[in-house]
């Protein structure tokens, strides 16, 4: 039997790892189990260490270009896992997504204007939209028998003359939706009539679980009927390899822009940024990843989806307090915590507290994200069993809310 790898603890302290290093800051607490920011804590790919070590053995660091082998990575990944045919000529870069972002919101609306996002969602679009001066506009998903959905009707009616963007987040964070073909035609549809256009961002595009499959907004050029829907001339598309083969630190992705004034525009800001330029891992990495990782990717999926039906299982059998949905994608799991009967001022300080677990707070996430935490199971499932255990030992000492009232 071949071992399985994503089962070997590593630990990440002292590396400068965000989600280990600064416990104290975020979480007040050194001793805390961080299940929070959205990296694993697994090795990437064998082939991208081996292919760094090379790299870092001939010992010069100087401006790095992306050649052509940078792009054929992302055009052959991009045909192989996801049916898509790109063009070469639609493809521009950015460091993080994040970045990537930023700036498309600076190349294609002014000032003022309006951008829609789908709450509960990925907190740094508040801030790409909220910190550049423009319009925060929510289009919040709705609940229909425990499943996220999109409102389309409210999306219609939030939408004016001064809308002018739509960040869309597929696979969603933090609810796990993978899109269906369907409901990305039907936002398509919205947003080419009234002259909206899409920033996709698909960093989770490769964390999918069967039978769902995650569809590019921009491959759709003609709808279920065959009319066309040219939604590619309108999408920006950001994706990455940093989720998919935990290699986030490399802040290196693709921006598929098939609308040649857009590209320009889009090209433009980047340079005013200055961010146009390469980093040396970063380019080896996304085409090692893209080129060499899949086998590896095919290993991690089943083991992170047996760690969400490990966690389900035992949320639903040891804290039943605590509700989650199966996420169609993405290692995060969202948790509703109402039924522990505690505001959002103390939700996240009582897991800290009184659990030692560090997790991101629900309402970050902006409105639907009241009552809930964000659980990142991307981690060996021993480090999984060590949290869920630390949680059913804080629950075991929490006295039901009516009993806490008459022992007063
Ligand atoms: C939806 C989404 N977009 C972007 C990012 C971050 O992207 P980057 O690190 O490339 O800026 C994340 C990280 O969690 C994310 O979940």
């Amino acid at each position: 039997m071949i071992e399985e790898p994503f089962d070997a603890c590593i630990s990440r302290e002292g590396t400068s790892s965000v989600k280990w290093d600064l416990r104290q800051e975020v979480f007040g607490k050194r001793d805390v189990l961080p299940l929070w920011i959205a990296d694993m804590d697994i090795r990437c790919p064998q082939p991208i260490i081996e292919a760094f070590k090379k790299r870092v053995e001939h010992g010069v660091f100087g401006y790095t270009a992306k050649m052509d082998a940078f792009f054929d990575a992302i055009i052959g990944w991009e045909k192989r896992r996801h049916g898509w045919e790109v063009d070469k000529a639609w493809i521009n870069t950015c460091p993080g997504i994040v970045s990537g972002i930023n700036t498309a919101i600076q190349a294609f609306s002014q000032p003022g204007d309006k951008v829609i996002i789908q709450p509960p969602v990925y907190h740094p679009f508040y801030d790409a939209v909220v910190g550049n001066g423009r319009q925060l506009v929510f289009n919040p998903l709705k609940k229909e028998s425990g499943r996220f959905t999109m409102d389309f009707e409210d999306l219609e009616k939030k939408i004016d003359d001064r809308t002018k963007i739509l960040i869309l987040c597929s696979p969603h964070n933090p609810v796990g939706r993978v899109w269906t073909r369907d409901e990305l035609e039907r936002l398509a549809k919205i947003c080419l009539n009234k002259g909206v256009l899409i920033l996709s961002d698909e960093i989770h595009q490769d964390i999918v679980f069967s039978p769902h499959s995650h569809i590019p907004l921009a491959s759709l050029t003609a709808d279920a009927r065959g009319n066309p829907l040219p939604i590619g001339e309108r999408t920006i598309t950001f994706i990455a390899p940093s989720k998919t083969f935990n290699i986030a630190g490399l802040v290196t992705s693709g921006v598929i822009i098939p609308n040649r004034r857009l590209f320009a525009e889009f090209e433009y800001r980047i340079k005013a940024n200055g961010i146009g330029i390469g980093n040396a891992f970063g380019v080896l990495g996304l085409e090692v990843a893209y080129n060499e990782g899949e086998e590896w990717l095919n290993r991690l999926l089943p083991y992170l989806e047996a760690n969400i039906d490990y966690t389900l299982a035992f949320l639903e059998t040891q804290a039943p307090q605590i509700k989650c949905v199966k996420p169609d994608g993405t290692f995060l799991l969202w948790l509703d915590c109402a039924g522990l009967g505690k505001d959002d001022s103390c939700l996240r300080n009582w897991f800290v507290e009184k659990a030692s677990l560090g997790l991101d707070a629900g309402a970050v996430f902006g409105p639907g994200g009241e009552k809930h935490m964000r659980l990142n199971i991307g981690c060996p499932r021993s480090t999984l069993a060590e949290a869920l255990n630390r949680l059913k030992t804080a629950l075991s000492v929490e006295k039901p809310a009516r009993e806490a009232y008459f022992t007063y």
